[in-house]
Protein backbone atom coordinates (compact mmCIF):
# COMPACT_ATOMS: atom_id res chain seq x y z
CA UNK A 1 0.00 0.00 0.00
CA UNK A 2 1.17 3.94 -1.06
CA UNK A 3 0.13 7.04 0.85
CA UNK A 4 -2.23 6.95 -1.98
CA UNK A 5 -3.79 3.64 -1.72
CA UNK A 6 -7.11 3.35 -0.58
CA UNK A 7 -9.39 0.51 0.04
CA UNK A 8 -13.39 0.99 -0.45
CA UNK A 9 -14.75 -1.42 1.51
CA UNK A 10 -18.38 -2.06 0.33
CA UNK A 11 -21.18 -2.37 2.42
CA UNK A 12 -24.19 -2.26 0.07
CA UNK A 13 -25.34 -5.64 0.47
CA UNK A 14 -25.19 -5.92 4.20
CA UNK A 15 -25.71 -2.37 5.59
CA UNK A 16 -27.40 -0.84 2.48
CA UNK A 17 -30.36 -4.09 2.09
CA UNK A 18 -30.75 -5.02 5.81
CA UNK A 19 -33.41 -1.85 6.74
CA UNK A 20 -35.76 -2.45 3.67
CA UNK A 21 -38.90 -3.52 4.62
CA UNK A 22 -39.91 -5.11 1.16
CA UNK A 23 -38.19 -8.78 0.91
CA UNK A 24 -35.60 -8.70 -1.78
CA UNK A 25 -34.81 -11.84 -3.30
CA UNK A 26 -31.77 -13.77 -3.07
CA UNK A 27 -30.89 -13.73 -6.45
CA UNK A 28 -31.32 -10.05 -6.96
CA UNK A 29 -28.89 -9.85 -3.94
CA UNK A 30 -26.25 -12.28 -5.65
CA UNK A 31 -26.30 -10.56 -9.05
CA UNK A 32 -25.93 -7.52 -6.88
CA UNK A 33 -22.88 -8.60 -5.50
CA UNK A 34 -21.70 -9.97 -8.44
CA UNK A 35 -21.98 -6.36 -10.21
CA UNK A 36 -20.23 -5.07 -7.43
CA UNK A 37 -17.12 -8.08 -8.09
CA UNK A 38 -17.33 -6.79 -11.58
CA UNK A 39 -16.78 -3.24 -11.00
CA UNK A 40 -13.60 -4.03 -9.14
CA UNK A 41 -14.51 -4.47 -5.70
CA UNK A 42 -13.03 -6.37 -3.62
CA UNK A 43 -14.07 -6.15 -0.05
CA UNK A 44 -17.88 -6.83 0.09
CA UNK A 45 -19.86 -7.40 3.40
CA UNK A 46 -22.21 -9.97 2.13
CA UNK A 47 -24.90 -10.57 5.09
CA UNK A 48 -25.29 -10.87 8.76
CA UNK A 49 -25.96 -13.61 10.67
CA UNK A 50 -27.44 -12.45 13.42
CA UNK A 51 -31.65 -13.19 14.66
CA UNK A 52 -33.98 -13.56 11.73
CA UNK A 53 -36.04 -11.78 14.25
CA UNK A 54 -33.92 -9.07 14.48
CA UNK A 55 -33.05 -8.46 10.85
CA UNK A 56 -35.67 -10.36 8.32
CA UNK A 57 -34.28 -8.63 5.39
CA UNK A 58 -30.77 -10.78 5.73
CA UNK A 59 -32.81 -13.72 7.19
CA UNK A 60 -31.23 -15.66 4.02
CA UNK A 61 -27.50 -15.06 5.13
CA UNK A 62 -27.22 -19.24 4.88
CA UNK A 63 -28.21 -19.61 1.55
CA UNK A 64 -26.82 -16.77 0.13
CA UNK A 65 -23.55 -17.35 1.05
CA UNK A 66 -23.52 -21.02 0.33
CA UNK A 67 -24.84 -19.67 -3.36
CA UNK A 68 -22.22 -17.25 -3.08
CA UNK A 69 -19.99 -17.04 -6.83
CA UNK A 70 -16.86 -16.15 -4.61
CA UNK A 71 -14.32 -14.53 -7.18
CA UNK A 72 -10.47 -14.63 -6.49
CA UNK A 73 -9.14 -11.74 -4.38
CA UNK A 74 -12.39 -10.67 -3.18
CA UNK A 75 -13.06 -10.57 0.51
CA UNK A 76 -16.73 -11.39 1.72
CA UNK A 77 -17.10 -10.38 5.22
CA UNK A 78 -20.38 -11.08 7.30
CA UNK A 79 -21.90 -10.10 10.51
CA UNK A 80 -22.19 -11.97 13.47
CA UNK A 81 -23.52 -11.17 17.16
CA UNK A 82 -22.26 -14.27 18.80
CA UNK A 83 -21.20 -18.10 18.86
CA UNK A 84 -24.55 -19.66 16.69
CA UNK A 85 -23.59 -16.49 14.44
CA UNK A 86 -20.10 -18.14 13.75
CA UNK A 87 -21.59 -21.37 13.47
CA UNK A 88 -24.01 -20.77 10.78
CA UNK A 89 -21.54 -18.29 9.16
CA UNK A 90 -18.78 -21.02 9.08
CA UNK A 91 -21.66 -23.93 8.07
CA UNK A 92 -21.91 -21.47 4.97
CA UNK A 93 -18.35 -20.95 3.78
CA UNK A 94 -17.54 -17.35 5.42
CA UNK A 95 -14.00 -16.57 6.22
CA UNK A 96 -14.15 -13.14 6.99
CA UNK A 97 -16.77 -11.49 10.36
CA UNK A 98 -17.17 -8.44 12.09
CA UNK A 99 -18.46 -8.00 15.58
CA UNK A 100 -20.51 -5.03 16.23
CA UNK A 101 -21.21 -3.01 19.22
CA UNK A 102 -21.18 0.84 20.13
CA UNK A 103 -19.76 3.90 22.33
CA UNK A 104 -22.73 3.86 23.92
CA UNK A 105 -24.81 1.88 26.59
CA UNK A 106 -28.10 2.18 24.89
CA UNK A 107 -27.60 2.00 21.40
CA UNK A 108 -26.15 -1.72 21.97
CA UNK A 109 -29.38 -2.38 24.16
CA UNK A 110 -31.74 -1.59 21.29
CA UNK A 111 -29.40 -3.20 18.62
CA UNK A 112 -27.90 -6.62 19.84
CA UNK A 113 -29.56 -6.73 23.61
CA UNK A 114 -26.24 -6.38 25.92
CA UNK A 115 -24.06 -3.97 27.37
CA UNK A 116 -20.80 -2.91 25.40
CA UNK A 117 -19.38 -5.33 28.36
CA UNK A 118 -21.98 -7.97 27.45
CA UNK A 119 -20.75 -7.18 24.11
CA UNK A 120 -17.01 -7.78 24.27
CA UNK A 121 -17.98 -11.19 26.34
CA UNK A 122 -19.91 -12.39 23.76
CA UNK A 123 -17.00 -11.81 20.83
CA UNK A 124 -14.52 -13.39 22.79
CA UNK A 125 -14.65 -16.80 21.34
CA UNK A 126 -16.05 -15.62 18.31
CA UNK A 127 -12.96 -13.93 17.74
CA UNK A 128 -10.85 -16.68 19.41
CA UNK A 129 -12.17 -19.30 17.00
CA UNK A 130 -11.92 -16.56 13.95
CA UNK A 131 -8.37 -16.38 14.68
CA UNK A 132 -7.60 -19.84 15.33
CA UNK A 133 -9.44 -20.42 11.34
CA UNK A 134 -6.83 -17.71 10.11
CA UNK A 135 -9.89 -15.33 8.98
CA UNK A 136 -9.68 -11.66 8.34
CA UNK A 137 -12.11 -9.57 11.44
CA UNK A 138 -13.30 -6.41 11.90
CA UNK A 139 -14.76 -4.97 14.88
CA UNK A 140 -17.38 -1.82 14.61
CA UNK A 141 -17.62 0.85 17.01
CA UNK A 142 -21.03 2.20 16.21
CA UNK A 143 -22.60 5.62 17.55
CA UNK A 144 -18.70 7.22 17.84
CA UNK A 145 -19.89 10.41 16.79
CA UNK A 146 -23.26 10.87 18.31
CA UNK A 147 -26.35 8.20 19.24
CA UNK A 148 -29.79 8.39 18.92
CA UNK A 149 -30.62 8.06 22.48
CA UNK A 150 -27.74 9.34 24.30
CA UNK A 151 -26.69 12.58 21.68
CA UNK A 152 -23.13 13.97 21.92
CA UNK A 153 -20.33 11.08 22.41
CA UNK A 154 -16.98 11.37 23.73
CA UNK A 155 -13.90 10.26 21.68
CA UNK A 156 -12.75 8.68 24.97
CA UNK A 157 -15.60 6.64 24.79
CA UNK A 158 -14.62 5.65 21.25
CA UNK A 159 -11.18 4.95 21.99
CA UNK A 160 -12.15 2.59 25.31
CA UNK A 161 -14.43 0.67 23.18
CA UNK A 162 -11.90 0.42 19.97
CA UNK A 163 -9.02 -0.95 22.51
CA UNK A 164 -11.39 -3.49 23.69
CA UNK A 165 -11.73 -4.60 20.30
CA UNK A 166 -8.33 -4.05 19.36
CA UNK A 167 -7.30 -6.61 22.35
CA UNK A 168 -9.57 -9.21 21.21
CA UNK A 169 -7.23 -8.97 18.31
CA UNK A 170 -9.81 -7.67 15.49
CA UNK A 171 -8.09 -6.99 12.21
CA UNK A 172 -9.18 -3.43 11.98
CA UNK A 173 -11.85 -1.31 13.82
CA UNK A 174 -14.83 0.66 11.80
CA UNK A 175 -15.60 3.22 13.37
CA UNK A 176 -19.06 4.05 12.31
CA UNK A 177 -21.42 7.98 12.51
CA UNK A 178 -24.12 5.43 12.46
CA UNK A 179 -27.11 8.27 12.27
CA UNK A 180 -24.94 10.70 10.20
CA UNK A 181 -24.21 13.34 12.29
CA UNK A 182 -20.99 13.90 12.05
CA UNK A 183 -18.69 16.93 10.67
CA UNK A 184 -15.42 16.96 9.47
CA UNK A 185 -13.96 18.67 12.55
CA UNK A 186 -16.27 15.85 14.95
CA UNK A 187 -14.03 13.29 12.57
CA UNK A 188 -11.03 15.34 13.17
CA UNK A 189 -11.26 15.21 17.11
CA UNK A 190 -12.21 11.30 16.95
CA UNK A 191 -9.71 10.14 14.57
CA UNK A 192 -7.15 12.94 16.39
CA UNK A 193 -8.02 10.49 19.73
CA UNK A 194 -7.40 7.60 18.36
CA UNK A 195 -4.58 8.20 16.95
CA UNK A 196 -2.91 10.11 19.89
CA UNK A 197 -3.90 6.97 21.81
CA UNK A 198 -1.58 4.44 19.79
CA UNK A 199 -3.98 3.25 17.46
CA UNK A 200 -2.14 2.38 14.21
CA UNK A 201 -3.96 4.35 11.07
CA UNK A 202 -3.76 1.83 8.76
CA UNK A 203 -6.29 -0.49 11.16
CA UNK A 204 -8.81 1.97 11.19
CA UNK A 205 -11.70 2.31 8.42
CA UNK A 206 -14.68 5.40 8.99
CA UNK A 207 -18.54 4.19 8.22
CA UNK A 208 -20.23 7.22 7.30
CA UNK A 209 -23.91 7.82 7.02
CA UNK A 210 -24.77 10.60 4.75
CA UNK A 211 -27.98 11.39 6.60
CA UNK A 212 -27.09 15.18 6.51
CA UNK A 213 -24.90 14.94 3.54
CA UNK A 214 -22.15 15.54 5.46
CA UNK A 215 -20.30 12.12 4.62
CA UNK A 216 -17.97 13.93 1.89
CA UNK A 217 -16.17 16.30 3.86
CA UNK A 218 -15.87 13.30 6.70
CA UNK A 219 -13.90 11.40 4.24
CA UNK A 220 -11.79 14.38 2.98
CA UNK A 221 -10.84 15.50 6.63
CA UNK A 222 -10.51 11.60 7.38
CA UNK A 223 -7.74 11.10 4.49
CA UNK A 224 -6.19 14.06 5.36
CA UNK A 225 -5.64 12.02 8.61
CA UNK A 226 -4.00 9.37 7.16
CA UNK A 227 -7.26 7.50 6.73
CA UNK A 228 -6.99 5.08 4.06
CA UNK A 229 -9.89 2.74 4.33
CA UNK A 230 -13.78 4.20 4.09
CA UNK A 231 -17.29 2.19 4.20
CA UNK A 232 -19.94 2.68 1.50
CA UNK A 233 -22.93 1.39 -0.08
CA UNK A 234 -23.75 1.48 -3.78
CA UNK A 235 -26.72 3.44 -4.59
CA UNK A 236 -26.85 5.07 -1.06
CA UNK A 237 -29.22 2.70 0.61
CA UNK A 238 -28.92 2.04 3.75
CA UNK A 239 -29.23 2.49 7.99
CA UNK A 240 -29.12 0.56 11.38
CA UNK A 241 -33.21 -0.59 11.85
CA UNK A 242 -32.47 0.02 15.78
CA UNK A 243 -30.88 3.68 15.46
CA UNK A 244 -33.76 5.88 14.82
CA UNK A 245 -32.88 8.39 12.29
CA UNK A 246 -30.18 6.46 10.58
CA UNK A 247 -30.83 7.34 6.74
CA UNK A 248 -28.49 6.42 3.95
CA UNK A 249 -24.90 4.82 3.83
CA UNK A 250 -22.10 7.19 2.10
CA UNK A 251 -23.26 6.03 -1.60
CA UNK A 252 -20.14 4.14 -3.11
CA UNK A 253 -20.61 6.09 -6.53
CA UNK A 254 -19.59 9.31 -4.87
CA UNK A 255 -16.72 8.12 -2.67
CA UNK A 256 -15.22 7.05 -5.56
CA UNK A 257 -15.89 10.24 -7.74
CA UNK A 258 -14.32 12.20 -4.80
CA UNK A 259 -11.11 9.70 -4.52
CA UNK A 260 -10.59 9.93 -8.30
CA UNK A 261 -10.50 14.04 -8.27
CA UNK A 262 -8.06 13.45 -5.24
CA UNK A 263 -5.80 11.23 -7.45
CA UNK A 264 -6.21 8.45 -4.93
CA UNK A 265 -5.97 4.99 -5.82
CA UNK A 266 -9.05 2.92 -5.56
CA UNK A 267 -9.51 0.33 -7.93
CA UNK A 268 -13.22 0.58 -9.07
CA UNK A 269 -14.46 0.98 -12.34
CA UNK A 270 -16.73 3.94 -11.96
CA UNK A 271 -19.24 2.88 -14.81
CA UNK A 272 -19.83 -0.85 -13.64
CA UNK A 273 -20.44 0.59 -10.63
CA UNK A 274 -22.86 3.09 -11.76
CA UNK A 275 -24.46 -0.36 -13.52
CA UNK A 276 -24.53 -2.17 -10.37
CA UNK A 277 -26.37 1.16 -8.30
CA UNK A 278 -29.05 0.98 -11.07
CA UNK A 279 -29.62 -2.48 -10.73
CA UNK A 280 -29.90 -2.32 -6.65
CA UNK A 281 -32.35 0.85 -7.47
CA UNK A 282 -34.17 -1.89 -9.91
CA UNK A 283 -34.49 -4.11 -7.36
CA UNK A 284 -35.68 -1.62 -4.65
CA UNK A 285 -38.10 -0.27 -7.35
CA UNK A 286 -37.26 3.27 -6.33
CA UNK A 287 -34.39 5.99 -8.07
CA UNK A 288 -30.79 6.58 -6.96
CA UNK A 289 -30.78 9.43 -4.93
CA UNK A 290 -26.87 9.46 -5.05
CA UNK A 291 -25.50 12.54 -6.54
CA UNK A 292 -22.69 10.63 -8.93
CA UNK A 293 -25.87 8.20 -9.54
CA UNK A 294 -27.96 10.84 -10.61
CA UNK A 295 -25.33 12.82 -13.08
CA UNK A 296 -22.91 9.56 -13.59
CA UNK A 297 -19.22 10.67 -14.01
CA UNK A 298 -17.77 13.39 -15.78
CA UNK A 299 -16.95 13.11 -19.44
CA UNK A 300 -14.56 16.25 -21.02
CA UNK A 301 -16.80 17.31 -24.13
CA UNK A 302 -14.41 16.37 -27.17
CA UNK A 303 -14.56 19.59 -29.27
P1 LIG B 1 -31.59 -11.48 21.90
O1 LIG B 1 -33.04 -11.60 21.60
O2 LIG B 1 -31.21 -10.36 22.81
O3 LIG B 1 -30.90 -12.75 22.52
O4 LIG B 1 -30.81 -11.31 20.54
P2 LIG B 1 -31.08 -14.31 22.45
O5 LIG B 1 -29.71 -14.84 22.51
O6 LIG B 1 -32.05 -14.66 23.53
O7 LIG B 1 -31.71 -14.71 21.06
C1 LIG B 1 -33.06 -14.53 20.71
C2 LIG B 1 -33.43 -15.44 19.56
O8 LIG B 1 -32.54 -15.22 18.47
C3 LIG B 1 -33.33 -16.92 19.90
O9 LIG B 1 -34.30 -17.58 19.09
C4 LIG B 1 -31.95 -17.28 19.39
O10 LIG B 1 -31.84 -18.65 19.06
C5 LIG B 1 -31.87 -16.45 18.14
P3 LIG B 1 -35.66 -18.14 19.70
O11 LIG B 1 -35.23 -19.21 20.65
O12 LIG B 1 -36.31 -16.95 20.40
O13 LIG B 1 -36.41 -18.59 18.50
N1 LIG B 1 -30.50 -16.12 17.77
C6 LIG B 1 -30.01 -16.28 16.52
N2 LIG B 1 -30.58 -16.75 15.40
C7 LIG B 1 -29.80 -16.77 14.31
N3 LIG B 1 -28.52 -16.34 14.27
C8 LIG B 1 -27.94 -15.87 15.39
C9 LIG B 1 -28.70 -15.83 16.57
N4 LIG B 1 -28.42 -15.43 17.83
C10 LIG B 1 -29.53 -15.62 18.54
N5 LIG B 1 -26.68 -15.43 15.35
C11 LIG B 1 -29.00 -10.84 19.05
C12 LIG B 1 -29.43 -10.97 20.50
C13 LIG B 1 -27.59 -10.26 19.07
C14 LIG B 1 -29.00 -12.22 18.45
C15 LIG B 1 -29.99 -9.93 18.30
O14 LIG B 1 -30.19 -8.75 19.01
C16 LIG B 1 -29.49 -9.60 16.91
O15 LIG B 1 -29.41 -10.48 16.06
N6 LIG B 1 -29.18 -8.32 16.64
C17 LIG B 1 -28.64 -7.90 15.35
C18 LIG B 1 -28.98 -6.47 15.10
C19 LIG B 1 -28.36 -6.01 13.79
O16 LIG B 1 -28.01 -6.79 12.93
N7 LIG B 1 -28.28 -4.66 13.63
C20 LIG B 1 -27.73 -4.10 12.42
C21 LIG B 1 -26.25 -4.26 12.29
S1 LIG B 1 -25.31 -3.04 13.17
C22 LIG B 1 -25.28 -1.66 12.11
O17 LIG B 1 -26.00 -1.60 11.16
C23 LIG B 1 -24.28 -0.58 12.37
C24 LIG B 1 -23.09 -0.64 11.40
O18 LIG B 1 -23.51 -0.49 10.06
C25 LIG B 1 -22.08 0.46 11.71
C26 LIG B 1 -22.74 1.84 11.89
O19 LIG B 1 -23.47 2.31 11.00
O20 LIG B 1 -22.48 2.41 12.96
C27 LIG B 1 -22.34 -1.96 11.52
MG1 LIG C 1 -24.01 1.44 9.15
Amino acid sequence: MTERDVRVYEVGPRDGLQNESTPIPTDAKLRYIGLLADAGLREIEATSFVSPRAVPQLADADELMARLDRRPGVRYPVLVPNLRGLERATAAGADAVCVFTAATESFTRANIGMSIAESIDAFRPVMTEARERGWWTRGYVSTAFGCPYEGEVAASAVVAVARQLIELGVDEISVGDTIGVAGPADVRRVVGALVAEGFNRDRLAMHFHDTRATALANVSAALEQGIRCFDASTGGAGGCPYAPGAAGNLATEDLVYLLEREGMNHGVDLDALLAAARDVSNTLGRPLSTKVGQAGGWRVPVP
